[in-house]
């Protein structure tokens, strides 16, 4: 079932539990491969970006059972750093292997990932840090080959906070002899992540969360039992989404400590937030106030749920100004946001300003991708009438179910 019908005009009300993170499980379950154990990984997302990992893991050696509460991976076997072309192409997380299997094997080939719709995608900072430590990369016919026979520490400055090289920066700089300093890394939640799991295997690493790492190579690595945290991405999308459709809902296990930005930008928009342990509690305004925001690198305003407030603010009270300081073309909703009868102005490639208006229409859209496709599901239930979402494939890469999620807050969507 590729696609999801949704009865909009439905405030949203109840409870719904926050699933594991998918860009914390996926670094995660690509370390699994430094410890030549076994290790378990609790809270892993049944999401397709998962599912990809988990092949490609077994392609390379790895025995991996789903169990009830995650996934065991036993490494030992790993011989081969060669991962199969299919695997590899349009998921882009693989990426994070090559950090870890450098680590791991002398030799490593994989197909480029390449670029998306949001963007071109280059790995050009993945390449100079990690030939920083001494990597040799050949590139043919769209396969990247990296040699790291002499795999050493090194003193690395990012000139952007690249959440994925400040992965493998790590990745690598456990197995690497010596020491790595590594200046203007990324302090996304999801590094701070990877570098507990490592820690707790065995690794010593300084400045976890912090743009400074310092990443002690060359200890022995030890098979773990850990969890990963609920996705911060997921509870704002189910955040924003009540604050667009109207409602108050609780957000159990929502990650609150990794969602500053987000909760503040919630506040802006009117609606009255509040936390507790067990997580985040949202009551929407009777319509959002008109904001401005710049997507940032953590911890300013994360630029995976920009789709999802623009979608919000269709519905507001004034007129918003949106700034997508990460991607290059991430404003791909717009002309679904206009065919229900959203009034969008995109200014250029990275800003739009959006007007609030009284009412929006139900309409056939497509997902195109992963945050879009979950904008336009937020748009659905904001809209009178239904809303025909196709291309949901895109979103399941993402979320677990984001119909079932939706249904529990007590929206009408079936997929279909
Ligand atoms: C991670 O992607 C996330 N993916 C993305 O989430 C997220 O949007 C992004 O970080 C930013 O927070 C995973 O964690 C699996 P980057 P990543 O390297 O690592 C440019 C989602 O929806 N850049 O921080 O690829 C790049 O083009 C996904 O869950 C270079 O120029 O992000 C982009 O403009 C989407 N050269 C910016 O940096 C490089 O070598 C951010 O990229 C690498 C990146």
């Amino acid at each position: 079932m590729d696609s999801i019908r949704i009865q909009g005009g439905i405030a949203l009300q109840g409870k719904v539990r926050i699933q594991g993170s998918k860009n914390a499980s996926l670094p995660v379950l690509a370390a699994t491969l430094l410890v030549g154990e076994s290790s378990f990984i609790r809270n892993c997302p049944r999401i397709a970006d998962v599912h990809s990992m988990v092949s490609l893991l077994k392609s390379l050696g790895c025995s991996v059972r789903w169990q009830e509460r995650g996934i065991s991976v036993d490494s030992s076997q790993v011989r081969r750093g060669e991962m199969p072309r299919e695997a590899v192409t349009g998921m882009r997380s693989s990426l994070c292997l090559l950090g870890a299997l450098i680590g791991r094997c002398s030799e490593v080939v994989m197909e480029h990932p390449g670029g998306c719709v949001i963007g071109e995608r280059p790995i050009d900072l993945h390449l100079y840090a990690l030939s920083q430590m001494g990597v040799e990369f050949t590139e043919d016919a769209g396969s990247l080959k990296a040699e790291a026979s002499g795999l050493h520490g090194a003193y690395i400055c990012l000139p952007f906070p690249s959440v994925g090289a400040t992965e493998n920066v790590i990745l690598a700089g456990v197995m690497a002899e010596g020491d790595t300093v590594l200046e203007g890394a990324a302090r996304e939640p999801e590094v701070l992540t990877l570098c507990r799991f490592l820690c707790e295997c065995g690794a010593y690493i300084e400045g976890a969360g912090s743009g400074r790492l310092v990443i002690h190579g060359g200890r022995r690595l030890f098979g773990t039992d850990f969890t990963v945290p609920s996705d911060r991405i997921v509870a704002g999308t189910y955040l924003f989404g009540c604050i667009g459709a109207g409602g108050c809902v609780f957000l159990e296990q929502a990650p609150k400590e990794e969602m500053a930005a987000v909760m503040e930008t919630a506040g802006r928009m009117g609606g009255r937030v509040c936390t507790s342990p067990e997580g985040i509690y949202v009551q929407a305004p009777e319509r959002p106030s008109p904001v401005r925001i710049v997507t940032e690198p953590y911890p300013g305003f994360p630029t995976d749920l920009q789709s999802v407030v623009l979608a919000a603010e269709t519905l507001g009270r004034g007129c918003s100004y949106i700034e997508e300081g990460i991607f290059e073309n991430r404003f791909r909703i717009l002309e679904d946001l206009d065919r229900m009868g959203a009034s969008v102005c995109q200014r250029d490639a990275r800003r739009v300003t959006v007007r609030g208006v009284e009412a929006l229409r139900g309409a056939c859209v497509t997902a195109r991708e992963l945050r879009g496709g979950a904008a336009l599901v937020v748009a659905g239930l904001m809209a009178e009438g239904e809303t025909f979402v196709s291309g949901c494939r895109f979103i399941y890469r993402g979320y677990e179910n984001i119909g079932r999620d939706f249904r529990e807050l007590g929206a009408r969507v079936t997929s279909v």
